[in-house]
């Protein structure tokens, strides 16, 4: 290619300036800004959403425990930092932008090399250093507290359920944690089969159940409520569905509670109940459930013996009705597909009687 002559070189030198020297709006580099705002801003709304006294979503952001409000501290902590530096890196963009000057700006080399010091390594590191010694504060607030009147509860993990016990007085249940508004209490955390994690949002931070150890933790619970739980490690097909209650009560409806549950099933209270009984004593049933006070002493699936206390049917998948009830038995596999629950090949008058026993079961 010829080189081009003088007087095309200056008129192509004069169009490149013109457009360096902005026909484009000084704002168009903040339009991405704008829109990331706009994203996260009905994001962080919904966040506050719900948990009310335990109903609602179970946000961790509506502590109801000591260890949740760590955790929301640390959060409204780590919000207001990144807040605070979006708000100064959009004033320095927007300083910078009002004194751009045309192409012809000649840079110095070195200027500005305090500020870097400044702003790009002494306040990120004063920040993290803050935000860590934070951190290691509430780690510590998290462990044990040494509480002599703590309540030790045991809860055991399996695909995709939560086994229950409270070794002081015997009481056996699933996937609903029963416990005494203002008590300390202590989880002993166990799997069975995979791992999975223990989460209560609203009372505490996650911790894992790890195959082959035991890990303990410590809630406690501020108001009376019922607070949702969730397995929050994946264990497998059904891992969404191993949800469980934490059920914080006042401290004597708690205690006629766990009397009531460390008791043996009550008698069948009519013919139908007593025939259902007889089903659950010679079906499969009995060989993975176990009903205290009934020779079903199954120990694959969850004791039964207060099952009609309990809110909801498979780890929370669905409510506690005798339909549900009816329909899990029969064919647990179109409810939660994958769970270990082989169909029940029972005829409508034994599986009628099943239901009416079970229902019993307060
Ligand atoms: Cu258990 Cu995920």
């Amino acid at each position: 290619m010829v080189a081009r002559s003088g007087p095309a070189r200056e008129r192509r030198l004069a169009r490149a300036r013109r457009r360096a020297a902005g026909r484009r709006s000084p704002l168009v580099p903040l339009v991405p800004l704008v829109l990331l705002v706009l994203l996260v801003l009905p994001l962080a709304a919904s966040c506050g959403e719900g948990g009310q006294g335990g109903q609602g979503g179970p946000s961790a952001l509506a502590p109801a425990g000591f260890g949740a409000r760590r955790v929301a501290g640390l959060w409204w902590l780590l919000f207001g930092i990144s807040a605070g530096v979006v708000v100064v890196v959009t004033v320095l963009l927007l300083w910078a932008l009002a004194r751009r000057r045309g192409p012809d700006v000649k840079v110095r080399t070195g200027q500005g090399n305090r500020l870097v010091v400044v702003l790009g390594v002494a306040l990120p590191a004063a920040i993290l250093t803050l935000v860590y010694a934070v951190g290691l504060r509430d780690l510590e607030a998290l462990s044990d507290p040494k509480d002599p009147g703590e309540l030790v509860v045991e809860v055991t993990g399996h695909q995709w359920w939560w086994e229950v016990r409270y070794p002081d007085n015997g009481a056996v249940t699933a996937n609903e944690i029963h416990v005494p508004v203002g008590r300390t209490v202590h989880l002993r955390l166990r799997t069975a089969d995979v791992n999975h994690s223990f989460w209560v949002p609203q009372l505490a931070p996650k911790t894992d159940l790890v195959a082959g150890r035991v890990n303990d933790m410590w809630v406690r619970a501020e108001r009376p409520g019922a607070y949702r739980g969730q397995c929050a490690e994946y264990c497998g097909t059904q891992h969404a569905r191993m949800a469980f209650e934490v059920v914080a009560q006042r401290p004597e409806e708690f205690a006629s509670w766990l009397a009531g549950q460390a008791r043996p099933a009550p008698p069948p209270a009519d013919a139908r109940a007593a025939a259902g009984r007889k089903v659950l004593e010679s079906s499969s049933c009995a060989s993975c459930h176990t009903v205290r006070g009934t020779s079903a002493a199954g120990r694959v699936g969850p004791d039964l013996t207060h099952l009609a206390g309990r809110r909801y049917l498979g780890a929370g998948t669905v409510p506690n009705t005798p339909g549900w009830l009816g329909g899990w038995i029969s064919d647990s596999q179109t409810v939660k597909p994958g769970n270990l629950m082989p169909p029940q090949p029972l005829g409508p008058g034994e599986l009628r009687a099943l239901i009416a026993y079970l229902e019993t079961l307060h």
